[in-house]
Formats: structure tokens, sequence, C-alpha cells
């Protein structure tokens, strides 16, 4: 069997990083990280990797990781993402869909929420690119019968978050995934995972009293964090009995 290659967008910090690092830990796995502007964080994760990878004596396998600057808002560099994957690594088994847009405003106010760029750039980033991604990606993922996992947010299921944009955008990505599982079926398999508040450098720019504030409503009283979330990918990647579906990983927040 050869090694399984995985396509994560977004990948060098937060969730995606978690992601990558949830997927080498299966030791079969080669790995495209994309990133938007930055490449250090998206190099030093790939030494990490590679120096678990070495300490690792169950691989048996040759997976590699790379790096691949492409900006999720242009649909060229999405085409060039895909392409430069698969001929470099030779096939496409799991894509995390993962890159988002907000700009923090009061969710509660309507006058904050009206700002017609916000909510084109929240369609484009947490809508169009997801869909523009999955269609670069369908020939290769029919060929593997692979999978597609879409990072939304619980501000998708309950009214709340960094923004209305943001919120209303995502209910739309967890439609749309729902949408393509039932028509990309039998071949590949859609589903998304939507994080409440997680301390990446995104959750973080919240204000600390929202944080505080969101812990408590959190019924377990903590955080959820990336590795939740990456192992929520992992688990949808690998079953072959899921698609369609919404994990929500946010320790309560929506109860
Ligand atoms: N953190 C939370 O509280 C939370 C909660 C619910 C859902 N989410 C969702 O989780 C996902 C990841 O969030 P995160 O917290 O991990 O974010 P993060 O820590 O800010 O990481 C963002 C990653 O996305 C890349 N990126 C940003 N814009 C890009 C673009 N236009 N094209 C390609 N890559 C781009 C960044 O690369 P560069 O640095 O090189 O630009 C970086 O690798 C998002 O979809 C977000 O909506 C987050």
């Amino acid at each position: 069997m050869p090694p399984k290659v995985a396509l994560i967008t977004g990948a060098s910090r937060g969730v995606g990083a978690a992601v990558a690092r949830a997927l080498a830990a299966e030791g079969d796995t080669s790995i495209m990280l994309n990133y938007g502007s930055n490449p250090e964080p998206a190099q030093s994760l790939i030494r990490d990797l590679n120096s678990s990878r070495d300490n690792n004596t169950q691989s048996t396998g040759s997976p590699q990781f790379q790096a691949l600057k492409a900006d999720m808002a242009d649909r060229a560099d999405i085409r060039r993402l895909v392409n430069q994957t698969v001929q470099e690594m030779g096939r496409l088994d799991i894509v995390a869909s993962n890159v988002g847009w907000t700009r923090m405003t009061d969710f509660t106010n309507l006058d904050e929420a009206d700002d017609e760029a916000d909510w084109d750039r929240c369609f484009n980033m947490n809508v169009k690119s997801h869909f523009f991604l999955f269609q670069e990606c369908r020939p290769h993922l029919e060929k593997t019968q692979g999978a597609f996992i879409a990072t939304a947010s619980v501000a998708g299921v309950k009214p709340s978050g960094s923004s209305l944009p943001y919120a209303v955008t995502k209910a739309a990505l967890i439609h749309l995934a729902k949408s393509l599982a039932a028509i990309a079926a039998p071949n590949i398999r859609v589903n998304t995972v939507s994080p409440g508040v997680l301390l990446t450098d995104w959750g973080q720019q919240f204000p600390e009293e929202r944080l505080n504030a969101v812990r408590e409503k959190n019924v377990l009283k903590r955080f959820a964090t990336p590795e939740d979330v990456a192992e929520q990918v992992k688990f949808l990647a690998n079953s072959k009995s899921i698609t369609g579906m919404n994990v929500v990983i946010d320790a309560g927040f929506s109860l």
C-alpha cells in the first residue's frame, strides 16, 4: 500500500498544524502543508514532523512533508496547490480544508454587522473557497475514495461567535459539506468539524474578559484544544462509514 497523501490548508499554525501532527503520527501519510504568507512556522513544523518521524520505529513507508504557499482566496492558487500536491506526492487521500476568515465585532451589534466588505470576504473565505478546493480535489479523491473535512465553527450551529457574517457563513459551510456529501457519494466522504473557542493565535484575539466568559459558559469549564479537533479530523478521515456529519468540539458551549 503506497503512503496516503493529505493536503491541509492553513497548516502552519493552530488547528491545521495540530491536524498535521495527528496525521503524521499515523506513520504512513505524506502531508502537503499549505500556508498563506509566512513560511517560517510551516518550515519549523516540518522540522518537528521529520524528527518525530525519525524517532518512530513503526514507520514503514517513506512519507514526506512539504509546505506550499497559496492564498485560499485565489482560485488560481487553489488549483496550483492541488496540482502541485498530486504532482509531487502522487495521489490525494485526505483534504483538511481549514482556512477561515473573520473580522471580530460584537455579535449582538447589528450596526457593526452592517459591513458589506465583511459579508463578501466571509462568504469568499468560509464558503466559496472550500467549494473551489473541493472541485479541484474531486477527481483525485474519487480515485482514492478519499475524504474531505472542512473546519466550520460552533458559531455555525449556535448563533454566536466573532461576527454575524462569520456565524452565518460557517452555517453555510456546514450545509455545503452536507450537500457535497450527498452529491459526491459513494466515492468521496465529506464532513465538517465545528470547534468552540480554541486558544490559537486566532482565539487569543478575543479580549480576556470574553475568553473568561466563554470558559465559564462551557459546561466542561475548559476550552477545547486544537489537538481535540485534530483527533476528530483524523477519525473522520479514517472512517469509511461517516459522511455528511458535523462534529461539534466545544467543551459544551452549545448545550
Ligand atoms: N481558534 C478558534 O477559536 C476557532 C474556533 C472555531 C473555528 N475556528 C476555525 O478554525 C480554522 C483555523 O483557525 P485557527 O484558530 O487554527 O487559525 P490560526 O491559528 O490563525 O491559523 C491560521 C492558519 O491559516 C493560514 N491562512 C490564513 N489565511 C490564509 C489564506 N488566505 N490562504 C492560505 N492560508 C491562510 C495561516 O497561514 P499564514 O500565517 O502564513 O497566513 C495559518 O496557517 C478557521 O477556519 C477558523 O474559522 C477557529
